[in-house]
């Protein structure tokens, strides 16, 4: 069975993408990206919130 990769949605921050445990990347998800699609910090800087969860495909 293949390895299921975990989307961990951060409060009020990015999704990470996980895999085995381990961070594979940090995609922003509040649009204020200097470094887009990753994240790069600036959610705090404009008070993004958002809701945390978690997705396993
Ligand atoms: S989620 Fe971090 S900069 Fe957008």
């Amino acid at each position: 069975m293949a390895d299921k990769i975990v989307l961990q949605l951060k409060k009020n921050g990015p999704i990470l993408v996980m895999k085995d445990g381990k961070v594979l990347m940090a995609l922003c998800r509040c649009g204020a990206s200097t470094n887009k699609p990753y994240c790069s910090g600036d959610h705090a800087k404009v008070g993004f919130e958002a809701e945390e969860g978690t997705l396993e495909i």
